[in-house]
C-alpha cells in the first residue's frame, strides 16, 4: 500500500547495509588474519601469486575500509538521517541503487586484486572501470544523503548530519582527484600526476581517507548513536560545532606528515607536522563531548555492554589521535616509520575505533529496523565486547613492541660507524609479535562470529510486519 511510503521510514535499504556490514566485517577481519599468519609462517603464501601477501594486504585493506566500513558508514546514514529529519529517504530507488552498485564494487574489487590488477595507490588500487563505478555510486548516495536533508521535517540541521555529509562531499573530491589516470588498456592506467607531485596527491588523499572516510564519518555515527543509547543529550551542543569546523579545516593540511624525510619540500613536510600537532585538539574535543554525554549514566556502563563498545572505541579514538600527531613530529617519524608500530597506530584507530563504533552502533540498530525490541542475546553482545577488547589489546601491544625494536635495531651503529643488526635480526626479533598479533586478529575476528550468530537469531525471530510497525514515523 502507498501510505506506508509516506508514513514509514525507509528501512530495507538500512537492512540490507546492516548485514553486509556484519559479512564483510568477517571477511575483512578474516582476511587480517590470514595475511597476519603469513608473516608469522611465510610457507602461507603458497608460493602463488593470487595468494600471495602482497595482493592479499590490499584486499583486506579494501575490504575492511570500503566493505566493512563503507556498509556501517552507509547503514547508520541513511538510519539516523532519517530520523532527525523525521521524514523519509529521498529517492528511495537510488538508496537501493547505491546498495547494490556497492556490492558490486566490493565484487570487482574481491575479484581484480588477488588477479593482480591495481594502480598501486595505497587505499586507492582499483583500476579506473571501478574507480568510474564508485564515482557513480556516491554521488547517488550524495543526491539521497542531501535531498534527504533538504526535505527535512524539521528546522534545524543535526550536528550527527555535518560530520556525514562533510565526509560524503569530500570523499568524492579525494576520490576524483587522486584517481585522475590515463587509462591504457581495459585494466591498467597511470596516474596524471609525476614524481613528488603524484606522492603529495596520494597523501593528501590517503590521510584525509582516514580524516573523512574513517573519522568523520563514523564521528557521525558517535553524534546520533552515543546521545541514544546513553539516553543523554548530547554533552555541549556549541563544542560540537566547534569540533565540526576545526576537525574538517584542520584535517586536510596533514598529508605529509606520511612524507617525511622525502623529495617533498621540506617546509610542506614542516607544515604537515605542525597542522597534524594541531589536530589533537579538534580530536579530543570530539572525544571529550562524547565521552561526557554519559554525565550521570555512567551506571549504565554496568548493564549496557552496547554502550560499553561506543565508550570504549571514543577512549581508542583518543589513544590513537594522541598518537598520531606525536608519531608526526619529524624526530618521532624517524624511528617510527616503516616499523610496524605505524600498523599497531593504524589497527588502534582501526579496531578500537572504526570497527567497535560501528558494532556498537549496529547493535542499537538491527534489532530497530527488524522491529525487535533488542538483540536475541545481551549476554553475547557482553562477550563479544570482551573479545573485541582483548584482541584489540592484544594486537596493538604486540606492534608497539615491535615496532620501537626495530626501529632500534635498524638504527643501532657500532663505533666503527657500521649497523649493529642485520635486517633479518630484527625480523627474528619481531616474530613473537607477529605470532602475538596475529591471536589477537583471531579473538577480535572470533567476535565478530559471534555478533554473526547474534544477529542471524535477531532477523529470524523478525516478522515483517513487525519491522513495518517499527519503521512509522513518529
Ligand atoms: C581481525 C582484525 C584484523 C587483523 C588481524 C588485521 C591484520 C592486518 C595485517 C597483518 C596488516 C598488514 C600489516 C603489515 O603490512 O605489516 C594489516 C594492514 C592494514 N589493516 Fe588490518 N587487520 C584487521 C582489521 C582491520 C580493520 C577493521 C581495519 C579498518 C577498519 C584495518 C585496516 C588496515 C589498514 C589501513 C592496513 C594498512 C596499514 C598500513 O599500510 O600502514 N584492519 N592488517
Ligand atoms: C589526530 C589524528 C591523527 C594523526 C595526526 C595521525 C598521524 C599519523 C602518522 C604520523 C602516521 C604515520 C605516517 C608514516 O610514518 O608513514 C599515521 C599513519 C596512519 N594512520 Fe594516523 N593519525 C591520526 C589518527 C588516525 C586515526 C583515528 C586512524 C584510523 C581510524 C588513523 C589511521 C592511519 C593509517 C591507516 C595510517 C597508515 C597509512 C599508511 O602508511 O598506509 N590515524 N597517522
Amino acid at each position: 500500500m502507498n501510505t506506508a511510503t509516506s508514513t514509514a521510514y525507509h528501512y530495507k535499504v538500512v537492512r540490507q547495509f546492516a548485514i553486509m556490514t556484519v559479512v564483510w566485517g568477517i571477511v575483512g577481519m578474516g582476511l587480517g588474519v590470514f595475511i597476519a599468519a603469513q608473516l608469522a609462517w611465510p610457507f602461507l603464501n603458497f608460493d602463488l601469486p593470487w595468494t600471495s601477501f602482497g595482493r592479499l594486504r590490499p584486499l583486506h585493506t579494501n575490504a575492511v575500509i570500503f566493505a566493512f566500513g563503507g556498509c556501517a558508514l552507509f547503514a547508520t546514514s541513511y538510519y539516523s538521517v532519517q530520523r532527525t529529519c523525521q521524514t523519509t529517504l529521498f529517492a528511495p530507488k537510488l538508496a537501493a541503487f547505491t546498495f547494490w552498485g556497492w556490492q558490486l564494487v566490493i565484487l570487482l574489487a574481491a575479484i581484480s586484486l588477488p588477479l593482480g590488477f591495481t594502480s598501486s595507490k595505497e587505499y586507492a588500487e582499483l583500476e579506473w572501470p571501478i574507480d568510474l563505478l564508485i564515482t557513480i555510486v556516491w554521488v547517488a548516495y550524495a543526491i539521497v544523503f542531501f535531498g534527504t536533508l533538504a526535505t527535512r521535517k524539521v528546522k534545524h540541521i543535526y550536528v550527527g548530519n555535518w560530520f556525514f555529509g562533510a565526509f560524503i562531499l569530500t570523499v568524492a573530491i579525494l576520490h576524483i582527484v587522486n584517481n585522475l589516470e590515463i587509462p591504457v588498456t581495459a585494466m591498467k592506467s597511470y596516474s596524471l600526476y609525476a614524481g613528488a607531485t603524484d606522492a603529495m596527491v596520494q597523501w593528501w588523499y590517503g590521510h584525509n581517507a582516514v580524516g573523512f572516510f574513517l573519522t568523520a564519518g563514523f564521528l557521525g555515527i558517535m553524534y546520533y548513536f552515543v546521545p541514544k543509547q546513553a539516553e543523554r543529550p548530547v554533552y555541549s551542543y556549541r563544542l560540537s560545532i566547534v569540533h565540526f569546523w576545526a576537525l574538517i579545516t584542520v584535517y586536510i593540511w596533514a598529508g605529509p606528515h606520511h612524507l617525511h624525510y622525502t623529495a617533498l619540500p621540506d617546509w610542506a613536510q614542516s607544515l604537515g607536522m605542525v597542522m597534524s600537532l594541531i589536530l589533537l585538539a579538534p580530536s579530543w574535543g570530539g572525544m571529550i563531548n562524547g565521552m561526557m554525554t554519559l554525565s550521570g549514566a555512567w551506571h549504565k556502563l554496568r548493564s549496557d555492554p552496547i554502550l560499553r563498545f561506543l565508550v570504549v572505541s571514543l577512549a581508542f579514538y583518543g589513544m590513537s589521535t594522541f598518537e598520531g600527531p606525536m608519531m608526526a613530529i619529524k624526530t618521532v617519524n624517524a624511528l617510527s616509520h616503516y616499523t610496524d608500530w605505524t600498523i599497531g597506530h593504524v589497527h588502534a584507530g582501526a579496531l578500537g575505533w572504526v570497527a567497535m563504533v560501528s558494532i556498537g552502533a549496529l547493535y542499537h540498530l538491527i534489532p530497530k529496523v527488524f522491529g525487535r525490541e533488542q538483540m536475541h542475546s545481551i549476554g553475547l553482545i557482553n562477550t563479544h565486547f570482551w573479545l573485541a577488547t582483548i584482541g584489540t589489546v592484544l594486537y596493538i601491544a604486540s606492534m608497539w613492541v615491535n615496532g620501537i625494536a626495530q626501529g632500534l635495531m635498524w638504527r643501532a651503529i657500532n663505533e666503527d660507524g657500521t649497523l649493529t643488526y642485520s635486517f633479518v635480526e630484527a625480523l627474528e626479533a619481531s616474530h613473537p609479535g607477529f605470532v602475538v598479533r596475529m591471536i589477537g586478529g583471531a579473538i577480535f575476528f572470533t567476535g565478530m562470529l559471534v555478533m554473526a550468530y547474534n544477529t542471524w537469531r535477531t532477523v529470524r525471530a523478525a516478522k515483517p510486519a513487525e519491522y513495518d510497525a517499527a519503521a512509522q514515523i513518529a
